[in-house]
């Protein structure tokens, strides 16, 4: 039976640290070149539920393109809005207590009726993205 020595050994750790380094060095190089395939704003309509499934007062939040969608159930009907707070980009969401989203980073309030501020630092209004509903589902973006 062969034994390691301590030389082994600290070569076999050298390897593994510059291959590890390479990988963490590497790797956001290559995603920079490479960037994923997902689309910013999906060009097709996106499935979100089922209309029961998403009672008023409540909201969804789904993947929608390279970002997040909020889809709100409220008063006045379906709202979609991007995630996407407009300060800092965090993500923002549903207050059901307030009936307002609200972003946690930095205390942000949008009005769910229309994504515009209602208080806070963000600048401008959350973006809109188009409700359909077909056949008692709920899809959002395109045209269903
Ligand atoms: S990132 Fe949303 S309020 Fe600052």
């Amino acid at each position: 039976m062969s034994q390691i020595t301590r030389r082994d050994f600290m070569k076999l750790i050298n390897r593994g640290l510059v291959v590890t380094g390479a990988f963490v060095i590497g790797a956001p190089v290559v995603a920079y070149f490479y960037p994923s395939d997902l689309q910013e704003t999906p060009s097709e309509p996106v499935r979100v539920c089922n209309v029961d499934e998403l009672p008023v007062g409540e909201s969804k939040t789904i993947s929608y393109g390279r970002y997040p969608a909020i889809i709100i159930n409220t008063s006045t009907g379906l709202k979609a809005y991007s995630a996407v707070c407009t300060h800092f980009a965090c993500i923002v969401k549903w207050s059901a207590d307030k009936n307002l989203i609200y972003c946690p980073c930095h205390d942000g309030y949008f009005d769910p009726s229309n994504g515009s501020v209602v208080s806070g630092p963000p600048p401008s209004p959350l973006t809109e993205i188009p409700v359909n509903v077909v056949n008692n589902e709920i899809f959002i973006g395109g045209a269903a």
